[in-house]
């Protein structure tokens, strides 16, 4: 077959490269010709991370201001498919695909292409998303799929366990009792099959179906107490990410953010997933099934 796909992404872990590898391999298996580019920033974050770093990039998470990539050259001028993987920070995409999705030569190639995206997140992607669906459409891509791959566990315990790989750099348990934090080894090979549920659309180049199929295969699953949290925050963020951008005690506002979301994650989100439970999902099943399917439009 003389399919020609894109995949692009960016991954600090190499969490994501590992999710992009297993959605590409029933393409390459079926001699699909498939160019995968990893980005890199010109000044890229270390990993793992320090506490001061990870919270100081919120601020240009929110506001998308974007940061300097290393170059790099595609094969092609023009794809059948192009396959991005992006992963949220703060609520938003990434600043490297975030840089990415505002490049002038990147436009161009996504420009009137197929492009299905990929998330590697925690569990919190929808509002990250929405901005990555904008930013596509501004574009001009022909946005066709997604799948979102997160942290089953509880948000709770999740947070704890990502924080210790974010600063300690390995996927292990944490205290050795912890589940391995990020998306399951299992949920990582069976991106696979949303691969193959890819292949017929691709080589007859008709895409209509394809993200109807993807959400019967529970290739994307949102959740309304994480839909609810996110929305919320995501408004207070902007608040803090603009006064942080203002002030000159820029230090002492991350700290105060650092600790403000310590508080949302660990007080407010098991309030939201209580009353999810309690309220919203026997007393009010019609509308928290319109905010999921909502945040599952492509445009
Ligand atoms: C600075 C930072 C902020 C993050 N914020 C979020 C978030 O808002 N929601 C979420 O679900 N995951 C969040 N994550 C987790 C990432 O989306 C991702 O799952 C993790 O960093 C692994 O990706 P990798 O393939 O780049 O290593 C964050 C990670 C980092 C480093």
């Amino acid at each position: 077959m003389d399919k020609k796909v894109l995949a692009i992404y960016y991954s600090q872990s190499g969490q994501l490269r590992e999710i992009m590898d297993n959605f590409c391999l029933p393409l390459i298996n079926d001699g699909v010709s498939v160019e995968k580019v990893q980005i890199t920033l010109k000044n890229d974050y270390p990993f793992p991370w320090a506490s001061k770093d990870f919270f100081s990039v919120m601020p240009d998470c929110i506001l998308g201001v974007p940061a300097e990539l290393e170059s790099f050259t595609l094969k092609e001028h023009s794809y059948d498919l192009i396959v991005v993987g992006y992963q949220p920070w703060f609520l938003s995409p990434s600043i490297p695909i975030n840089s990415l999705m505002l490049q002038s030569s990147f436009v161009q190639v996504v420009k009137n292409a197929p492009v299905i995206t990929i998330t590697g997140a925690r569990n919190m992607w929808v509002n990250a998303f929405d901005k990555v669906k904008k930013l596509l459409n501004e574009a001009g891509a022909n946005h066709v799929g997604t799948v979102a791959l997160v942290d089953r566990h509880l948000n709770l315990v999740s947070i704890f366990t990502i924080l210790h790989w974010m600063m300690d750099g390995r996927k292990s348990r944490y205290l050795g009792f912890f589940p391995k934090p990020g998306v399951a080894d299992k949920d990582i090979s069976n991106t696979q099959r949303f691969g193959s549920l890819t292949l017929p659309y691709l080589k007859k180049n008709e895409w209509s179906g394809l993200m109807e199929e993807l959400i019967r295969n529970k290739a994307v699953v949102p959740e309304f107490h994480l839909i609810f949290m996110e929305t919320k925050a995501a408004m207070m963020f902007k608040i803090w990410a603009r006064l942080i951008v203002k002030t000159k005690k820029r230090k002492i506002w991350l700290t105060a953010f650092k600790y403000y979301l310590l508080i949302v994650l660990f007080v407010f989100a098991p309030i939201v997933f209580m009353i999810d439970l309690m309220i919203f999902k026997p007393f009010l099943p019609k509308y928290v099934s319109a905010k999921k399917r909502a945040c599952l439009k492509l445009n």
